[in-house]
């Protein structure tokens, strides 16, 4: 079994913050979210991996490398322009060959991993009559943003539609599926959609329609699409929550810090109150400050006489005199400030480089 991992796109839905940057890329407790995909690879047993690139090519090459830290053998295919979910299979064919694999969206986040998934498909590929695909579906309150599945009594799959205005069931596509070598005549069989992508559920749905078994499955657990800003903050959340208590950093005698907190070597809390789950990465300083739960900020930040609570801050990021921040995402290299302090809080979303007064 190989792994397919999208890392391509333009990640508009996060703009500012990946207009240049990888969106599977940002960080989710101070981890790039692409991290955790290669993880639950490794984790089902997967040793090659294929990656799609496009824009952002060299960044996430350099995140990646060879995948060697995880076990992984990554082979890098660049993608010119970001023409669909299947155009995605349809230039992997080479590395991909003839066997069996998964398909993995490198901006989804699934708390349970891929192991248990991956390991039903392969047993059930070698029993009699297959079926040659099988996803993952969860119930959604939104259905019409992802791809939808109707299914018959069996749990098969009868209609697939992508992004529907009148949605048949809750049930969404994970970016999660698996794939028998049926599917390479699907995405050569396929034409773009109206909004010019080649889709892999019209791939899948060509399966159905040429009498091949589509198989379902409907997740337990939590699982996030990051590419938006609630849920970004939402998986942040859910995954500081899992966090075990870690103090390598410097605490001062005149800081407190609470509950589930990781404060990693070299970073220093002087004067702060530190309220978990949160996590401070290395290098930073938090002076005078609040952090409270849910909050993750990455490497060599300062947080100077603020308050951020339920928050996201990228690397080198400077927060000074800015009172009180929530449900904001803050990118690299930014500078907020303010020279008088309001008593309401400020929710802000901001790419990387910026500098902000809020006065
Ligand atoms: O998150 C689940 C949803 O993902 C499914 O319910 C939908 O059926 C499926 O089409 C997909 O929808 P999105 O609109 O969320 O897909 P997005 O354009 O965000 O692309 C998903 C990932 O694949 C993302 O990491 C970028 C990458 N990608 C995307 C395209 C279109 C590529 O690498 N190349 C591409 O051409």
């Amino acid at each position: 079994m190989r792994a397919l991992i999208l890392a391509g796109g333009a990640g508009t839905r996060l703009r500012p913050i990946t207009h240049t940057r990888a969106k599977q890329l940002v960080p989710v407790a101070n981890k790039p979210i692409l991290f955790y995909g290669l993880e639950a690879m490794a984790e089902a047993g997967i040793k090659e991996v294929g990656m799609i690139v496009g824009d952002t090519a060299v960044e996430v090459q350099a995140a990646v490398g060879d995948g060697s830290k995880w076990g992984l053998d990554v082979t890098y295919i660049p993608q010119a322009a970001p023409l669909g979910l299947a155009h995605c299979v349809l230039i992997a064919r080479d590395f991909l060959g003839e066997d069996d694999f998964v398909m993995y969206l490198g901006d989804n986040l699934i708390r349970q991993g891929v192991k248990d998934f991956v390991d039903r498909f392969e047993v059930e590929r070698r029993q009699f009559d297959p079926a040659a695909a099988h996803i993952l579906l969860a119930r959604v309150p939104d259905p019409h943003r992802f791809g939808v599945a109707e299914l018959d009594d069996n749990g098969e799959v009868v209609q697939l539609v992508e992004k529907p205005a009148d949605p048949k069931s809750n049930l969404a596509l994970v970016g999660v599926y698996l794939f028998s070598r049926a599917i390479h005549a699907a995405v050569a069989a396929i034409s773009p959609s109206d909004r010019g992508e080649l889709e892999i559920t019209d791939a899948i749905q060509w399966l159905v329609d040429h009498d091949q078994r589509v198989r379902s499955e409907i997740l337990q657990g939590w699982w996030i699409d990051t590419g938006k800003l609630t849920p970004l903050l939402e998986a942040n959340r859910l995954i500081l929550e899992t966090l075990e208590r870690r103090i390598d950093g410097t605490i001062d005698a005149e800081s407190r810090v609470e509950g589930r907190v990781v404060i990693e070597a070299g970073a220093v809390i002087e004067h702060s109150h530190i309220r978990g789950p949160a996590i401070i990465g290395a290098g930073t300083r938090i002076v005078h400050s609040f952090v409270g739960p849910f909050t993750a900020i990455d490497e060599n930040c300062q947080i100077l006489f603020s308050e951020v609570e339920h928050s996201v801050i990228l690397a080198r990021t400077r927060v000074d005199h800015a009172g009180r921040l929530e449900d904001s995402l803050l990118g690299r290299d930014v500078e907020v400030t303010r020279s008088t302090v309001l008593p309401r809080a400020t929710r802000l979303m901001v790419g990387d480089d910026c500098q902000i007064d809020l006065t």
